[in-house]
């Protein structure tokens, strides 16, 4: 079906090593949380424009958002009653509240609109740097594949961020919480999120100047209720290179595991970054593993290094595919799907795609009529998992549960959607 899609050419480098994080000031979960983007010891500090150019006041005031007063959020949340989180994040608490659609004024429950309200753990300053950077691009920005943020409270010390609802939660979620609420995502959906993702950050590239999304995972992709993808958390994006500059300089930030090999070495940020975490989490969505999991055998930690060498291996594949999408795709589609991210996880920048090309792939492998999956492709599925209980293709939607539970590892403590 000739779904083997070569965007670039064979240029990658299939032999470099990732370079260590240790001396990036990463942290287990988020790297510099703390920090924030410094022009230091760049050759090209001219070409490197603050996130926020804009003063306070004038982002602020900019922007098309509600400015919600501390008791209105407080209402709407009911007082952030705790069985309405929502989730858990490097800033604090998302809850679930309640707002009139037109007044946007507090409603009870069950009337008007749900929103997601953010509550930040204000740590010092940077938290506020990241709530404002957030206001200031998704106060600009609208896309079917960004989430809308629909006001800002910023009273006394609190600073909260009131966001559409995403119900369905985020991907994370999905691909690795176990339990009745959240069933394995079906190869079918797992396409149509990473388009509606690629989608997201092919807009944000395609902007002037464009926008560097550079915290790209799976927690910050969020679903509506048909699994339409969108992107959260604007805190560490920035504003990329202008002019004839190739990059801009910053301090490393980001999220241990998808941040790009050059970027963690020197520092120098360019969309291409966000291509290289694209194919981290593509690998997560195929693979059904996370990025850097301790719970795998030694060996098996990072993901990236583990499953590169069987990713060009079109017989090789299956051992990197997740047992939970057995018997939903042909050989031919893991393959393109394997090779597209392969081609993102490129350690040269110039040889991953870029996001349009990325969206085009996606298209592409979404649109092939691969009904016909030849029966040699299960035969091999099975026997490189060792199993010989193959279940005929399930098709869109299917939730088939899990049945090699050990090989998914137990989610980290976090609360569920309510
Ligand atoms: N608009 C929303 N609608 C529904 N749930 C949301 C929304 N925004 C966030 N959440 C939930 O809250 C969780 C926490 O989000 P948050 O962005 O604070 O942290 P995170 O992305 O998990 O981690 P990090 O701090 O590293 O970005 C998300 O994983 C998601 O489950
Ligand atoms: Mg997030």
């Amino acid at each position: 079906m000739g779904l083997v899609i070569f965007l670039m050419g064979a240029c990658w480098s299939n032999r470099i090593k990732a370079v260590s994080p240790s001396n990036t000031g990463f942290t287990s979960r988020s790297v510099s949380r703390s920090g924030y983007d410094t022009n230091s010891n760049s050759r090209n500090s001219s070409a490197s424009i603050p996130a926020t150019p804009r003063s306070e006041g004038e982002i602020l005031q900019s922007s098309n958002l509600k400015s919600f007063s501390y008791s209105d959020v407080r209402a709407a949340t009911r007082n952030f009653r705790p069985d309405s989180v929502l989730g858990e994040g490097g800033f604090g608490s998302v809850f679930k509240g309640w707002i009139d659609e037109h007044s946007l004024a507090a409603t009870k429950p069950g009337i008007g609109m749900i929103v997601a309200v953010k509550r930040l753990n204000l740590d010092g300053f940077q938290g506020h740097k990241e709530w404002l950077a957030e206001i200031n691009y998704l106060g600009q920005l609208q896309h079917p594949n960004l989430v809308k943020l629909i006001g800002y409270c910023f009273e006394d010390e609190h600073r909260l961020l009131v966001y559409e609802f995403m119900p369905k939660g985020s991907v994370e979620n999905h691909l690795f919480r176990r339990g009745s609420f959240f069933q394995p995502l079906s190869w079918s959906l797992r396409l149509q999120i990473a388009l509606g993702a690629a989608r997201g950050l092919a807009f944000l590239h395609s902007t002037e100047p464009k926008v560097i999304y550079r915290d790209f995972k799976t927690s910050n992709i969020l679903l509506d209720t048909k699994y339409n993808a969108k992107l959260s958390d604007f805190g560490l994006a920035r504003d990329g290179p202008t002019g004839d500059k190739s990059h801009v300089s910053t301090r490393v930030m980001g999220t241990r595991g998808y941040a790009a090999p050059e970027y963690l070495a020197t520092g120098h940020l360019t969309a291409k970054s966000d291509v290289y975490s694209f194919g981290v989490v593509l690998l997560e969505m195929i693979s059904g593993r996370r990025a850097i999991d301790k719970n795998q055998p030694s060996g098996e930690h990072n993901l990236v290094e583990w499953a590169k060498p069987y990713l060009s291996n079109k017989r090789r594949v299956f051992r990197v595919m997740d047992p939970r999408l057995e018997g939903q795709y042909s050989n031919n589609r893991a393959h393109a799907a394997a090779t597209l991210a392969l081609q993102c996880l490129s350690m040269e920048p110039k040889c991953r795609p870029n996001m349009d090309e990325v969206v085009k792939a996606l298209e592409q492998l979404q649109d092939s009529k691969d009904t016909q999956k030849k029966r040699s492709d299960h035969k091999e599925h099975h026997r490189m998992h060792g199993s010989g209980l193959g279940r005929p293709a399930s098709g869109k939607g299917s939730v088939d549960a899990p049945r090699k539970a050990s090989a998914y590892p137990r989610p980290s403590a976090s609360l569920l959607h309510a």
